[in-house]
């Protein structure tokens, strides 16, 4: 089996070889391809890569190339994880949006439209070389914003999905609080990228089990706190709606106090690049053989494991439908929706796809801001598709954390201003 990934140089890369070299009976990947522009980082990350399977014993031949045409070239499966413009122009996103009161996020907001118009195009033309290659590939998505990029390559006909870290977290966070193995428990998880509830977890007789029993309640009673606090979100609030929102609703329901935290301390985008130059230090050392601490303080908990689980099913290689939370087109599951939008809910998974699970009709108070978000997601990938300032104002008016006539002129005109160097068009 043969797996490329698209930004094999990140400093992330090193998470996700440890989750292959641990769990190799999932996922039997014979040769590895890191893909990446930058060279040097490209060889650093392949040597500690080396070292990792050979600690391990994993088989695997690991290469490297520049060129993304000639490295997924006969590849199963490629994974993309790749940043246009890397830290420096997160950090513009993390930064601008702050100067009109609005929230800066790589993902949420302004900031994450600029990311959508830097980052679809390069995308829709790695997997244009990924179909010619070899048209049966699966692609796996982790570049943000996973939900916009996963609708754009859904929309041009790729075999592809979109994944994201956040529900493998409370999964694992949920089943450490009941003293159980992960596999034992099932998240009733639904909403779209970085905008999901759980409303719902189920505790598992056995992995992969009918049935079960609903533990949500007793989950919250028993461990509230702990639960509340890791989301920066007030516990009677989640208490009384029995749900739990992910940290990225952290942004929308608290907005402006979060507009206030981001104005008083540095970006994420600086502190990420500052870990970054740590680990490529720690990187360089020939004795390393090990994913190291460090990495651990970076966002992507458990993207090993969930990518690996995901890949696997998909190319069938541990021979069991598995249920896995995954990004993937709506058709119907959420009838609110239009059919081609993208959502973030659990689904069947194996060589011939991806099943979305029926979802019970979702309340009012989640439904109009999935809805709402869904719509500038729409506009997002218009904008990013077919350029233009129309555009671009269009679909930040309509997110519903902006709205407005002024706001969404003057976001306007800065999020083209600092993303000129990456906007064909602009
Ligand atoms: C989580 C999110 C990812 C995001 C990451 C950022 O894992 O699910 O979508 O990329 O956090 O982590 P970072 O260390 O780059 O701030
Ligand atoms: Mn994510």
């Amino acid at each position: 089996m043969k797996l490329a990934i698209v930004g094999g140089g990140s400093t992330y890369t090193p998470e996700l070889i440890d989750g292959f070299a641990r769990l190799r009976d999932t996922l039997p990947i014979g040769e590895l391809v890191l893909i990446d522009p930058a060279a040097d980082r490209l060889e650093l990350i392949a040597g500690l890569a080396r070292r990792i399977f050979a600690r391990q014993g994993h088989p695997a031949a690991v290469t490297t190339t520049t060129d993304v045409t000639a490295g997924v070239q006969g590849a199963d499966a490629v994974l993309l994880q790749l940043r246009v413009g890397g830290q420096a122009a997160r950090d513009r996103d993390e930064t601008w949006p702050l100067e009109c009161g609005c929230v800066g996020q790589e993902t949420t907001g302004a900031g994450g439209l600029a990311k959508a118009l830097r980052t679809v195009p390069v995308v829709l033309d790695i997997a244009e070389r990924v179909r010619r290659a070899n048209p049966d590939a699966w692609i796996v998505d982790f570049t943000n914003p996973v939900g916009i990029v996963t609708r754009a390559l859904q929309t041009a006909g790729h075999r592809a999905v979109g994944l994201c870290n956040v529900a493998i977290g409370f999964q694992r966070r949920f089943a450490a609080h009941l003293g159980v193995a992960p596999e034992l428990v099932r998240l009733d998880h639904v909403g779209l990228n970085h905008l999901t509830w759980e409303r719902g977890v189920t505790l598992l007789d056995a992995p992969g089990a009918a049935g079960g029993r609903e533990v949500l309640p007793e989950l919250l009673a028993a461990h509230g706190e702990a639960i509340a606090a890791d989301l920066h979100l007030p516990l009677p609030v989640i208490r009384r709606l029995g749900v739990v929102p992910s940290y990225y609703l952290r942004y929308f329901y608290q907005h402006d106090l979060v507009v206030e935290e981001l104005r008083a301390k540095g970006s994420r985008a600086a502190e990420v690049a500052a870990i970054e130059k740590q680990l490529l230090e720690l990187y360089a050392d020939p004795a390393l053989d090990t994913k190291p601490e460090l990495l651990g303080r970076r966002g992507g908990a458990f993207y090993s494991e969930a990518a690996v689980q995901l890949i696997g099913a998909l190319l069938g290689t541990d021979g069991t439908t598995g249920v896995q939370v995954v990004n993937t087109r709506n058709d119907g599951i959420l009838p609110f929706l239009p059919d081609d939008a993208v959502i973030e809910v659990p689904a069947e998974v194996d060589p011939q796809g991806v099943r979305p699970l029926p979802q019970r009709p979702v309340e009012p108070l989640y439904a109009g801001l999935i809805a709402a978000v869904t719509s500038y997601e729409q506009l997002a990938l218009d904008a990013a598709l077919h350029g233009g300032r129309d555009r671009v104002f269009d679909a930040l008016l309509a997110h519903p954390l902006i709205g407005q006539i002024d706001l969404a002129d003057r976001l306007t005109d800065r999020l083209i201003a600092h993303n000129r160097a990456h906007l064909a068009w602009a």
